[in-house]
């Protein structure tokens, strides 16, 4: 069964279709991949797949549950988590902080307890933190713990984003051109650290991105949108030789 179902995902603003009756599925533990030109819609659906914003038509199933509708910090738990285009990181806090703000687990300390930092405060802080620890020791990101965010090289700052959308929790990760800003290495390290995650961690992976050689060596499958509309899907071996892809797409691309 497929985890995420989408059917006929629209939205409208003002005038302008900018998801228009899209259909398409991601498999658990598939690398699926999102492409297109500037402005077909990318973003916009992982905005409605994360409740940002809500269909003006269609369906989106989640393992089961309808989200279309749903808030995104309920979305969140369902286990969707997502990175950004521009890249989202609190450069301000260390590492492990950032991924302390993102983690799942569940504090029920109140305002009380923060501001007089009583002992119950202390020690569900210490018990996220060591957990927030092993996951980067588990995610050899270990050693960068206690650097500041901001003053990580730019490719770590990108991957602390992903690492850190882990961390909520998520089966499902929408990463929303991860490759961006990279140089040839720093995208090949990524495509080994997406593939390692999907195949050995177990994530199911949704992936927009205009790096084709990212796209053509990471995902099983791939849907192009243009325009808002789905134009072709398949294997990347068939997507690269779409003349319908090569046309709206790839042509001024390559
Ligand atoms: N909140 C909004 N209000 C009005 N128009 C919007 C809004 N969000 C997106 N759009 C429009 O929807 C279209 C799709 O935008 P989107 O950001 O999804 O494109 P994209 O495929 O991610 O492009 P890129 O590759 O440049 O990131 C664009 O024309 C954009 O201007
Ligand atoms: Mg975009």
């Amino acid at each position: 069964m497929e985890m995420l179902n989408v059917k006929d995902l629209t939205i409208k603003f003002g005038g302008l279709v900018a998801v228009d009756h899209l259909n398409f599925n991601v498999k658990k533990g598939e690398i699926v991949s999102l492409i297109g030109p500037n402005g077909a819609g990318k973003t916009t659906v992982f905005n409605l797949l994360t409740g940002l914003y809500t269909p003006t038509e269609g369906s989106i199933v989640f393992e089961g549950k309808e989200l279309s509708g749903m808030r995104s910090q309920d979305i969140v738990k369902l286990g969707i988590a997502r990175t950004f285009q521009n890249i989202r990181v609190y450069t301000k806090l260390r590492v492990v902080e950032n991924i302390m703000v993102g983690s799942h687990i569940h504090t029920d300390y109140n305002m009380l307890d923060a501001i007089f930092r009583t002992k119950r405060f202390y020690q569900q802080e210490k018990e996220k933190y060591e957990a927030a620890m092993a996951f980067l020791e588990s995610m050899h990101f270990a050693e960068k713990a206690d650097m500041y965010a901001g003053s990580l090289p730019y490719a770590d700052m990108r991957r602390l984003e992903i690492l850190r959308a882990m961390a909520s929790n998520a089966k499902l990760l929408l990463l929303d051109e991860p490759a961006a800003g990279m140089n040839p290495q720093e995208s090949e390290e990524l495509v080994q650290f997406i593939s390692k995650i999907a195949r050995e961690d177990g994530y199911t992976i949704l992936l927009i991105e205009h790096d084709m050689n990212v796209v053509m060596n990471v995902a099983d499958r791939i849907y192009v949108l243009d325009y808002g509309k789905l134009i072709a899907d398949g294997l990347p071996a068939e997507i690269k030789t779409n003349p319908k892809v090569i046309r709206a797409y790839l042509g001024g691309n390559q």
